[in-house]
């Protein structure tokens, strides 16, 4: 997709249009817009041109969203599907679950439109790979979206968000405030002091942390009769952790602004997601894992060579459809090859890279498998490869590993 987007709409309701051509007119990008008042023009528009992202109005008379949705998402599958909704119900998000990338409410269209196109973009660039494209359309459904998260995105999705609701919401669920609070006052966020109170987590770590918080603690919360799973499960949050932590250290030490910190901490977090996706939704993933170990390769490479793409991109998508930022997306997408991102300044990515790579040779105990693990070129077009030597190995002679170990044990 090069600077334009080609954005084609489903819409019949005039006042909606005409928001939609005025907003389209001010907004940062050069979009150009397409009108259709029935499925079948759209369908063969689509057929003859190249269309980024279709809006589809969820009120159309005489037509069935759902249906075009599914034809779109058949014959089309690397098109950016958005629903326009007049609300956003948990029963709603559940029904598109699987046809849907994103869904807008009508009445934030102002001030999301632009984010919006941002985020399509970054999920029609994902979508370009064919085998990602079949390989999540052959889940019957989204992993993980439980109604505690759902209601909780519909707040932050609101633009008169209450943090102070938010706070009540972790609140209700005991297990889940105890973890937030665990989380919340690991050493890395020592600078904000004792966090006693939910409500107190949310307004000190901010949206973007509680939001990956909850997610990671729902998705690594259930449990399996297979213990080989389960024990993989739990390493898997650990590094999970372990990588969040490390990213945030490295980054204040990298002197970036608080904010960036925090995206470090979050993008860390969920970095791995995607590999949660594969053990939960393929019945080949011990096979992917034994041909990593056979062929002494890394997984991601080794998902790559069996299914066409990796725990790296899955994620990258999942976060994309889940209305995470493109920093944290891209974080996730790119953390094994950085240069990829074809970007040459700081990013979270550049922390969540650095930190995998420790976290790698930590477990392995190994200074190689540090170095291993790091994409060179990349540090060197960021001029922070001797830099990065220097961190990680004061970091191991501070024996700062042995705390993040500790405090793992707590969480
Ligand atoms: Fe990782
Ligand atoms: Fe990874």
């Amino acid at each position: 997709m090069g600077n334009s987007q080609i954005l084609a709409c489903l819409i019949q309701d005039k006042v909606l249009i005409n928001r939609i051509k005025e907003l389209v007119k001010k907004c940062d990008k050069d979009v150009k817009l397409l009108i259709f008042k029935k499925s079948e023009e759209l369908l063969d528009k689509i057929d003859d041109d190249r269309i980024d992202l279709v809006f589809i109005d969820k009120d159309l008379a005489g037509e069935d969203f759902r249906e075009v949705l599914q034809n779109i998402k058949n014959d089309f599958p690397y098109v950016v599907r958005i629903l326009l909704a007049e609300s956003w119900s948990q029963q709603l998000v559940l029904m598109t679950n699987d046809i849907v990338h994103l869904i807008l409410e009508k009445k934030y269209l102002e001030e999301n439109l632009n984010d919006l196109f941002i985020k399509a973009e970054k999920l029609g660039s994902l979508l370009q790979n064919k085998d990602l494209v079949k390989l999540i359309n052959s889940f019957d459904s989204l992993p993980v979206l439980q109604p505690l998260y759902i209601e909780l995105l519909q707040m932050i999705q609101s633009s008169d968000v209450s943090l102070k609701k938010i706070g009540e919401l972790i609140e209700s669920d005991i297990s889940l405030s105890t973890r937030v609070l665990q989380v919340a006052n690991m050493s890395v966020f020592a600078h904000i002091g004792r966090i006693s109170s939910t409500k107190q987590a949310v307004v000190f770590l901010g949206l973007n942390v509680i939001r990956a918080l909850i997610l990671y603690i729902q998705v690594f919360s259930f449990d399996s009769n297979n213990s080989h799973f389960y024990k993989y499960l739990k390493q898997l949050e650990k590094h999970c952790l372990k990588v969040a932590e490390t990213s945030k250290a490295i980054s204040i030490d990298y002197n970036v602004n608080r904010m960036m910190q925090d995206d470090c901490f979050t993008a860390g977090l969920l970095h791995d997601i995607g590999k949660l996706v594969i053990m939960t939704k393929l019945e080949n993933w011990e096979q992917i894992l034994e041909h990593a170990h056979q062929s002494n390769i890394p997984v991601w490479k080794a998902e790559n060579e069996i299914l066409g793409t990796s725990h790296a991109e899955i994620g990258a998508y999942l976060l994309g459809v889940w209305g995470f930022p493109t920093e944290i997306i891209d974080a996730v997408a790119y953390h094994h090859k950085p240069l990829n991102s074809k970007k040459d300044f700081y990013l979270p990515l550049t922390f969540v890279h650095i930190a995998e790579a420790m976290t790698q040779a930590e477990d392995i105990i190994d200074e190689d498998t540090f170095y291993s693990y790091l994409d060179f070129e990349y540090l060197n077009k960021l001029n922070i490869k001797d830099k990065t030597i220097n961190f990680y190995k004061n970091f191991t002679r501070k024996g700062e590993t042995q705390i993040i170990d500790e405090l793992d044990d707590e969480v």
